[in-house]
């Protein structure tokens, strides 16, 4: 038995952004964005549809953290009329920094209570989101969750709560045309590890895998020809519909293993979250070959029958990108890499991997190189 849903309504297409207005519907908005150059245009182009802002918050940076939040937060509380909405404009760091303003409308207090000692839950609020992504990656316009970084510990939490599903997500690709070629393949790469940790996913269900394997493939046909020429609409507009597919699978499953790991090396060594999360791919899909028969199915639909040959042909696509699948590449050695195992297969989404420890530790050993 199995159940999928997913209630954001998706408005997808180049040129969509234009349609904001109809969306946003005369409501006081709160626009979450980044305060750069090409982000000001955007909003601009917003507001010539959308009215002005009532509010804008645009100190959001890579990777939220607590104290970046509590100014966020403190600016809605203050805003006066309260908006009703919260537009988000930006990738996934954006649109998470906008769910948590929209749980924090009355300070940041309530949402740290919340994620240090999950009390607290009546004092948070549910103010409406409508999630325009700039990156294709994420998939945090259709999920439910957002990532929220402690850097003062070192601690990455996840503030989860049905409202902060989007009401809409909004999706041009004609807003990623900027994007350099670095954040166009870590994102993507993202987008496909989400795809592979919702097939190996003890929650996988037929839909979920389904979006996936539709994700991975796209992405392994599309990801090469867009890195090398980053202005094709029509590309841009594949790996867009393939990262909202994988955000459409693991929306219901959420991550396992490869993102468990990536968490810490993010925090530590600053590698940026969709290569922290996929350089492991490779060596943990050779750990799970044979776990679960609908696992493998998956697989293959993704990467032939040939399991193994699978893996490597998944190891070939990384490098060919330029993306090292060596631990060392990324500043960890034998001993941290270890650790970082051990504690990943007993973290939260850790323990949503289908596979053994076991098999991980021999994996990693052939990961060694
Ligand atoms: N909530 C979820 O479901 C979910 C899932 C995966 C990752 N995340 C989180 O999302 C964050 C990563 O988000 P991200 O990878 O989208 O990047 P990001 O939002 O952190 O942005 C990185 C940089 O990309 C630039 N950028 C964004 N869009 C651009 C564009 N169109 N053109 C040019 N530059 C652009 C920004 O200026 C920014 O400096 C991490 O904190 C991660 O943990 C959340
Ligand atoms: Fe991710």
């Amino acid at each position: 038995m199995w159940t999928y849903q997913n209630p954001v309504r998706i408005r997808f297409g180049a040129g969509s952004l234009n349609g904001i207005g109809d969306l946003v519907h005369g409501r006081a908005y709160c626009l979450v964005t980044y305060d750069e150059p090409i982000f000001h245009d955007m909003a601009q182009r917003i507001a010539v549809t959308a009215g002005p802002a009532a509010l804008t918050i645009d100190n959001v940076v890579p990777n939220p953290d607590f104290h970046m939040l509590a100014e966020a937060c403190a600016l809605f509380a203050a805003a006066q009329p309260v908006p009703e909405v919260v537009v988000a404009l930006g990738g996934g760091s954006v649109i998470d920094a906008a769910k948590v303003v929209a749980a924090g409308g009355n300070g940041f207090g309530a949402v740290k209570r919340y994620l240090e000692d999950g009390a607290g839950e009546d004092a948070l609020t549910s103010i409406p989101i409508i999630a325009i992504p700039t990156t294709a990656g994420t998939g945090s316009e259709v999920t439910s969750w957002a990532s929220v970084w402690d850097t003062d510990t070192g601690r990455k939490y996840s503030l989860s709560r049905r409202s902060l599903y989007a009401t809409d997500a909004l999706i041009d690709p004609e807003l990623m045309l900027g994007m350099p070629r670095a954040l166009t393949v870590s994102t993507a790469l993202d987008a496909l590890s989400h795809s592979l940790e919702s097939i190996w996913n003890v929650n996988g269900n037929p839909v979920s895998t389904n979006h996936a394997v539709n994700a991975a493939t796209e992405i392994l046909d599309s990801l090469p020809g867009l890195a090398d020429d980053l202005g094709n609409l029509d590309l841009r507009v594949r790996i867009a519909r393939a990262a909202t597919f994988a955000g459409l699978a693991f929306s219901n499953t959420k991550t396992a293993l490869a993102h468990s790991i990536s968490y810490p090396i993010t925090l530590r060594h600053g590698t940026p979250h969709g290569l922290a999360c996929s350089f492991s791919l490779p060596m943990v899909m050779r750990s799970v070959i044979g776990a679960s028969d609908a696992c493998d199915t998956g697989l293959r639909r993704i990467l032939g029958s040939d399991l193994l040959a699978g893996a490597e042909r998944l190891e070939e696509f990384l490098v060919n990108l330029g993306v090292s699948v060596d631990k060392a590449d990324y500043g960890i050695d034998d001993e941290e890499w270890r650790g970082l195992i051990e504690s990943a297969m007993t973290g939260e989404r850790g323990r949503n991997f289908i596979g053994s420890q076991e098999r991980v530790v021999e994996s990693l050993g052939a990961a060694k190189r």
